[in-house]
C-alpha cells in the first residue's frame, strides 16, 4: 500500500469541505413535504444516535446481536477456513461501529498467526477513531488503517492503493435498511469493487415470528423510542427546528408480507414545526406519521436469487442454533 510508514493510522476521505454537507437539509426538505412524510434513516447516526444504536445492540429483544456474536464465536474457524487465510489479505469492515463482533475474527486470525491488516470503515470518525486508539493495545502488533468514508469512496481508495486480497465484512444487517432493488444495486457494486479471490462476508436477519421482530424494534426500555426520537433533536441541533419531542411518539409494526419492520415517529396532536435553516414550516395532523425507517428481513433463497443476479454465488452460509440469523459468504462467479 501506498502508506505503510506506520501500521496504525487514519485516513479520512470525508474532510474535504464538499462532502462536509450530509445531505440532511434535503432530506427533511423533500421528505417532510411528501405525504405520507418520510425522513431518511441514514441520519440516526450522530454522536448520540451512534451511542444509542451501542445501547440498542445490548437489549435483550434485539437478538440480532446477540444471534450474529453467536456464529462468530462459534464458527470464526469454519468462516476463515473458508475464506482461506494462507496469503496477505485485507480484512475491511463496511461500517465497523465499535467493533464488538469482529474481534472474534481478529483473536482467531492473531491466533493462527494469520498475515492480514484490518480496515475498519465508518462514516462515524469517532467510531473508527476509537478503534485505531484500542486495538493496537488489545492485539499487539495489529496493522490498522481506519477509514472514515462512504463505503463505496472507501473500497475505491482501497482498491487504488494495494492490490492486497479483500475480505469485506458486511455485518450486522446493515443491509436491511437498503428497499430490496436498493440492495440488488448494492451488491452489483460491491461486486464490481472485488477481484477474483475477493470474498464478502454479509450478515442478513432472516425472517422468523413476526412478533419476535416486532420487539427488537419497540423495547421495554424505550432505547428504541429514543434512537428513533433523536432524529428530531438532530435536526432541531442542526438545521434550527422547534420539533416538541414530548409530542411525538415511537411507533413499529412488521410486515410480514414484505418482511419489512417499519418505525414511524406519530404526531400526537395537531402542530406546526419550523425548520429555520431551511426556511420551512410543516403542518402535522393530529395523528400524522413520518416514516423513518424500514428494515427489510430476508430469505436464504431470496438472498441467494439477488446474489446471483449480481454475478454473486453464496459459497456458503452461516447460522445461529435458531435459523434467526445468517452470515452468507459471497464469492464472485466463475
Ligand atoms: C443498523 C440497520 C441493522 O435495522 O436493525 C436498530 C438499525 N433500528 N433498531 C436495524 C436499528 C432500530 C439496525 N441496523
Amino acid at each position: 500500500m501506498a502508506q505503510t510508514a506506520t501500521s496504525h493510522q487514519l485516513i479520512n476521505l470525508l474532510s474535504t469541505r464538499a462532502n462536509k454537507e450530509n445531505g440532511l437539509a434535503q432530506d427533511v426538505m423533500q421528505g417532510l413535504h411528501k405525504t405520507p412524510k418520510q425522513l431518511s434513516s441514514r441520519f440516526f447516526y450522530d454522536a448520540r444516535g451512534s451511542q444509542l444504536f451501542q445501547q440498542i445492540m445490548d437489549l435483550p429483544e434485539y437478538y440480532l446481536t446477540q444471534l450474529e456474536y453467536e456464529i462468530l464465536d462459534r464458527q470464526r474457524k469454519e468462516i476463515l477456513f473458508a475464506f482461506k487465510t494462507d496469503s496477505p489479505f485485507q480484512l475491511i469492515d463496511l461500517g465497523a461501529g465499535d467493533g464488538y463482533k469482529t474481534k472474534l475474527l481478529l483473536q482467531e486470525l492473531q491466533a493462527q498467526q494469520v498475515d492480514f491488516s484490518f480496515v475498519p470503515l465508518d462514516i462515524s470518525p469517532k467510531q473508527v477513531e476509537a478503534l485505531l486508539a484500542e486495538l493496537p493495545n488489545e492485539f499487539p502488533g495489529i496493522k490498522v488503517t481506519s477509514l472514515v468514508a462512504e463505503y463505496f469512496q472507501g473500497l475505491a481508495w482501497l482498491n487504488q492503493n494495494s492490490q492486497t486480497r479483500k475480505l469485506i465484512l458486511f455485518l450486522g444487517s446493515n443491509i436491511g435498511n437498503f428497499a430490496p432493488e436498493e440492495a440488488q444495486r448494492f451488491l452489483c457494486e460491491l461486486r464490481s469493487a472485488l477481484g477474483p479471490e475477493d470474498r464478502v462476508l454479509m450478515g442478513v436477519d432472516l425472517r422468523k415470528e413476526p412478533e419476535k421482530i416486532r420487539l427488537a424494534y419497540d423495547d421495554a426500555a424505550g432505547v428504541t423510542a429514543a434512537f428513533n426520537l433523536n432524529l428530531l433533536h438532530r435536526i432541531n441541533h442542526e438545521l434550527q427546528a422547534d420539533f416538541n419531542l414530548a409530542q411525538f411518539s415511537h411507533f413499529a409494526e412488521y410486515d410480514p408480507i414484505e418482511g419489512t419492520m417499519k418505525s414511524y415517529l406519530i404526531s400526537t396532536q395537531e402542530q406546526e414545526v419550523q425548520v429555520k435553516l431551511i426556511g420551512q414550516t410543516f403542518h402535522f395532523d393530529a395523528w400524522e406519521a413520518i416514516h423513518t425507517e424500514n428494515s427489510y428481513k430476508y430469505s436464504i433463497k431470496q438472498l441467494k436469487t439477488m446474489a446471483q443476479a449480481c454475478d454473486l454465488e453464496v459459497a456458503e452460509v452461516f447460522t445461529d442454533s435458531t435459523h434467526g440469523f445468517a452470515d452468507v459468504l459471497l464469492m464472485p462467479r466463475s
